[in-house]
């Protein structure tokens, strides 16, 4: 074993992996992850969870382009329904059968009645589309985000980045404000949970008193957050933030890229909490590689304008979830086999960083789908939330006499 070790360290990466990695990065800008760098590994080629380097080399891949190969690589049914697609049409704003398929296949994958889908090419693309879709749903214009939240990297949502690689970007977009996340190991107020009494969302209230203009438009929160190392949030955290989006006439978005599709035992995290939020967003796993996200919106919110006026992209029409991997390989079984395994212990299941034990009452919700199929989603088990409560915009109306968010539908 030790043999193996030893060999195997000396021979990564193999001569032909580096001798193609040295001849990119003479041309290749610097933007790569980590991972690719200091391995310094040229990949032939994927086959499910294995990667074959050029040197034949074979590695299990625990990273799946960091949540994103949902399916592995090459399934053949994955394979097949993309270059299908793509021999009939591949870009355009048209309807075809198989997006017709995928909305509505959405709309009955998701709770309540968020019925009403979008789709864009890239996270935070879906998450600058949600936030417009906030402000112009509300007609407020400040967001609240968390410490640890990861939306992306474009310039609208750079703001919500609570971490330092927005660092020497500004100045930022105006209007974000950034709260201590529910990161109970890590408490940034030194607190224990339940001893806290929720210390962090009675900051959060306060902040929102004090610094913003009481002008927010939207709560925007990862049911667990991903890149800061998988944290899960103790159980009622959710739910108190709907609450607070409620009283401020602000839409909650959750930000399902990482924990949607079954990746936490439930077909998105939310329903661990029986939470529903005015919009989700997809992205990651979700195309299985093929770069799209999207923003699922519930009925009463999607055709608030100027957000229902704009079209989206030149949105490619995906491969039905049914050609592209069957029930077996794509959400449903994979998810649903999570589920009934149900939430299972944290360790060893995921990136969590050396002070993040579980914390007092913290239910653990692995970020992993490959081991377990579920019960069909409980989809009534959510709290039904029928009616959101009116806001300004909806009270200034359109000027026809019709709220606003009757006025449209996407184009
Ligand atoms: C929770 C979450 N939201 C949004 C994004 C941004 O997605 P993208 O990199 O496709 O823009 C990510 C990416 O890691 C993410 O983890």
């Amino acid at each position: 074993m030790t043999d193996t070790l030893h060999r195997t360290q000396l021979s990564l990466p193999g001569p032909r992996s580096k001798a193609l990695f040295d001849a990119e990065a003479l041309y290749l800008a610097p933007g790569t992850q980590s991972v690719a760098l200091f391995s310094q590994l040229s990949i032939d080629r994927g086959e499910g969870a294995v990667l074959y380097d050029v040197d034949g080399n074979r590695y299990v891949d625990l990273l799946a382009g960091v949540g994103v190969a949902s399916l592995g690589y090459a399934h053949p049914k994955y394979v097949a329904a993309m270059q299908r697609q793509i021999a009939r049409v591949h870009v355009g704003s048209f309807t075809t059968e198989h997006r017709a398929a995928l909305v509505k296949l959405l709309a009955e994958l998701t709770p309540g009645d968020l019925n009403r889908s979008q789709f864009y090419s890239s996270g935070a693309e879906a998450i600058e589309a949600a936030l417009r879709l906030a402000k112009s749903r509300t007609g407020h214009t400040e967001v609240i985000g968390f410490w640890g939240g990861f939306h992306g990297k474009t310039g609208g949502v750079l703001p919500l980045l609570g971490s330092s690689f927005k660092h020497a970007l500004g100045p930022l977009m105006p209007g974000a404000y950034l709260s201590p996340y529910a990161s109970c190991a890590r408490c940034a107020f030194d607190k224990t949970f339940p001893s806290c009494e929720w210390h962090c969302v009675e900051f959060l209230r306060n902040k929102i008193q004090l610094e913003t203009t009481r002008d927010v438009a939207a709560i925007i929160v990862e049911p667990i957050q991903g890149t800061a190392g998988n944290i899960v949030p103790p159980p009622g955290y959710l739910k108190l933030l709907r609450d607070l989006a409620d009283e401020l006439g602000a839409l909650l978005i959750c930000d399902e890229m990482i924990t949607g599709f079954g990746r936490t035992g439930k077909m998105f995290a939310i329903e661990h909490e029986s939470v529903l939020p005015d919009v989700l967003t997809v992205g990651k796993g979700f195309g299985g590689g093929f770069p799209m996200s999207g923003v699922i919106a519930r009925e009463e919110i999607a055709f608030s304008k100027p957000w229902a006026r704009g079209p989206a992209r030149g949105a490619c029409p995906p491969p039905r979830r049914q050609d592209a991997g069957g029930d077996e390989a794509l959400g449903n079984r994979a998810a649903d086999r999570v589920g009934r395994a149900g939430p299972r212990p944290h360790a060893r299941d995921g990136p969590r960083r050396p002070r993040d034990p579980p914390a007092g009452g913290q239910e653990d919700r692995t970020l992993d789908l490959r081991h377990a199929p579920v019960p069909r989603r409980a989809r009534d088990d959510l709290q039904s939330r029928g009616s959101h409560q009116s806001t300004p915009r909806d009270r200034r109306g359109s000027g026809d006499g019709r709220p606003r968010h009757h006025e449209g539908r996407a184009q």
